[in-house]
């Protein structure tokens, strides 16, 4: 029995170097693509540029996530050259509005073309967000409290607006969309967003 921890650890470290083996693929380049592309042949017309990988996800994909530093760098400032600013240089608008945005996923599915509609944001599907609202997804971090762990500072105010707008802007190759940029909300929900996380007083910076 005293030998056990040491066939655990064993195991454990065999498993890991299995896991690192894995990573070089044998698949052929291209073929994730072609099945990407040959997986949704009822999508709507509006729906299939979104199945073809741009210049960013392109690089992510053949990176893994992990580009080297020059691309990296690259990315990031080809992506942040997309972001529009609010004409009226006000990052925050309406956190209740924002709260909705945040709890509302419609948007872009196969069942909502032709939209009727303005998208939501569906933040809760990857972050919790307030307090109140249990139900949230962890694929993200935890945005509670987000504005008051920051003092509501200014420039962390207009890195919320750049993130929302273009994730890849602050990390280069990030599971988040990019708002913004794909047209998924406009500059006005995006304040909107921008308000539920940096208002002094949002139920997300409540104890
Ligand atoms: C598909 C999942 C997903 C959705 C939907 C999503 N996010 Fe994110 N978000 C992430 C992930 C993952 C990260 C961590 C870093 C990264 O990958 O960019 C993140 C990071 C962030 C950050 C930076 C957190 C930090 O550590 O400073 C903010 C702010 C943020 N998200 C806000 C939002 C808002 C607001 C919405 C809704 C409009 C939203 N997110 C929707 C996945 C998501």
């Amino acid at each position: 029995m005293k030998k056990l921890p040491f066939v655990l650890f064993a195991a454990a470290v065999f498993a890991g170097s299995a896991a690192i083996a894995q990573q070089k693929s044998t698949v052929p380049p291209g073929a994730a693509d072609a099945a990407v592309k040959a997986a949704f042949p009822g999508a709507p017309e509006e729906f299939v540029p979104r199945l073809s990988q741009d210049e960013t996800m392109k690089q992510c994909s053949a990176t893994r996530n992990n580009p080297p530093k020059e691309m990296a760098e690259a990315i990031q400032k080809r992506e942040k050259a997309t972001i529009e600013y609010p004409a009226d240089g006000k990052f925050i608008g309406d956190w209740k509005k924002g709260e909705a945005l945040a709890q509302n996923g419609y948007g872009l599915r196969f069942t909502d073309y032709p939209a009727t509609r303005a998208n939501g944001g569906n933040c809760y599907a990857c972050h919790q967000v307030s307090k109140q609202e249990v139900s949230y997804g962890t694929l993200g971090p935890s945005l509670y409290q987000y504005g008051k762990l920051r003092d509501y500072k200014e420039a962390d105010v207009k890195a919320v607006y750049e993130k929302i707008y273009n994730s890849h802007s602050a990390l280069p190759c990030s599971n988040m969309p990019r708002f913004g940029t794909n047209k998924v909300l406009t500059i006005e929900q995006i304040k909107d967003a921008v308000a539920l996380l940096m208002s002094p007083d949002s139920p997300v910076n409540k104890d």
